[in-house]
C-alpha cells in the first residue's frame, strides 16, 4: 500500500482514459487514479497486459475496464472513446502513455523505425487528445502527457524518442493555450530514469546504472509511485490553475547531467 498522500474522494465521479495504461509508469497511474476515486479506461494494444492491470484495480475495489487499441489508429482511438462513454460515461481525463522506444543510433535508425516512434508517441498522443476534445469540453477536464528528459540535451540512441518528446511538449503547450479557453487543461510529466520499468530496463544497461544513480542529485532513481502522485494532482482540482505545465520529475538529474560531481 503506498502512502496516502490525498483525500480518499479525490477522483470520485471522474471517469479517466489512460492510453498505454498496462504497464510500466502509466500502469502506476491508473491504478493511483482508481485508488483516488477514478473510474479507469486501460486502453493499449495489447488486451493481455490490460485485463491483469484492470484485474489489480478491481481486487483493490476500483473501478477498471480493459480495451485493445493502438494509438496510431484514430477509428480504433474513436471505438475505444465509445466504449469507455458506454461503460463510464463522459471522459474527463486522458493521460496519454503509450510509447514506444529501443536504443539505436541515428545512422542506424531506418526511416521506418523513427518514423514508428513518432507515430506512436506523438502522433498517436494527438490522435487521442483530439478524439477526448468534445468529452473534455462538457466535462471541463484535463489531458496529461508523459513526456521525458532526453531531448533537453542530445541523448546518444535516442533521436527518434527525443524528436517524439519534443513534439509532445510542443503539443502540451499548444492545447494550453488554444483548449484553456474551454477549461481543458493540459499538461504533462517529464519522468526522469525511473528504476521499475520496462523502459528503463531495456534503455539503461546494467553497467551504466550506477554511474547513473551518482550523477542523480537525490542519490537514487525514481519509482513509479514518485510519477503517480504527481499525476494525481495535476489530474485533481488542486491543480485547478496549472495549464500547459511540463512537470519534471527525475530528482534533479538531467540539470546535474553534464556535471563531473560525483564522479
Ligand atoms: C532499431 C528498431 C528496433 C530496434 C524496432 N525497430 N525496434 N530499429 N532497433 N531495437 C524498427 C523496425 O526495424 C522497423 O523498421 C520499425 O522500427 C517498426 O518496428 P516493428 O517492430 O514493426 O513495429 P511495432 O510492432 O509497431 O513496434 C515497434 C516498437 C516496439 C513500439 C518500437 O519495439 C516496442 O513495442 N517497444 C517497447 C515499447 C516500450 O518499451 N515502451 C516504453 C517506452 S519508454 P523497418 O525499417 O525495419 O521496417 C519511453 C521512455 C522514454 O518511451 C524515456 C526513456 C528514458
Amino acid at each position: 500500500m503506498t502512502t496516502r498522500y490525498f483525500s480518499e474522494n479525490l477522483l470520485a465521479g471522474r471517469t479517466a482514459f489512460v492510453t498505454g495504461g498496462g504497464t510500466g509508469i502509466t500502469g502506476g497511474i491508473a491504478r493511483e487514479l482508481a485508488s483516488y476515486g477514478a473510474r479507469v479506461a486501460l486502453v493499449s494494444r495489447r488486451m493481455e497486459n490490460l485485463e491483469a492491470a484492470a484485474r489489480l484495480i478491481q481486487d483493490a475495489g476500483g473501478e477498471a475496464f480493459a480495451v485493445a487499441a493502438d494509438v496510431r489508429d484514430a477509428a480504433q482511438i474513436e471505438n475505444a472513446f465509445n466504449l469507455t462513454r458506454e461503460k463510464f460515461g463522459d471522459i474527463n481525463i486522458v493521460v496519454n502513455g503509450a510509447a514506444g522506444n529501443f536504443l539505436c543510433p541515428a545512422s542506424e535508425l531506418s526511416p521506418n523505425g523513427f518514423g514508428t516512434v513518432i507515430d506512436i508517441d506523438l502522433k498517436g498522443t494527438f490522435n487521442v487528445c483530439r478524439a477526448a476534445f468534445d468529452d473534455l469540453k462538457k466535462s471541463g477536464g484535463c489531458i496529461l502527457n508523459i513526456s521525458a528528459t532526453l531531448q533537453y540535451l542530445g541523448t546518444p540512441l535516442q533521436i527518434h524518442a527525443s524528436a517524439a518528446k519534443a513534439g509532445v511538449d510542443a503539443l502540451t503547450k499548444n492545447l494550453a493555450v488554444e483548449w484553456g479557453r474551454f477549461q481543458i487543461r493540459t499538461n504533462a510529466i517529464a519522468p526522469g530514469p525511473i528504476g521499475d520499468t520496462e523502459g528503463v530496463k531495456r534503455l539503461v544497461p546494467e553497467h551504466v546504472k550506477d554511474k547513473l544513480i551518482k550523477r542523480i542529485p537525490v542519490g537514487r532513481m525514481g519509482v513509479i509511485d514518485d510519477i503517480a502522485q504527481t499525476a494525481v494532482f495535476l489530474c485533481s482540482d488542486a491543480a485547478a490553475y496549472i495549464n500547459g505545465a511540463i512537470i519534471v520529475v527525475d530528482g534533479g538529474q538531467w540539470l546535474a547531467a553534464s556535471s563531473l560531481v560525483g564522479e
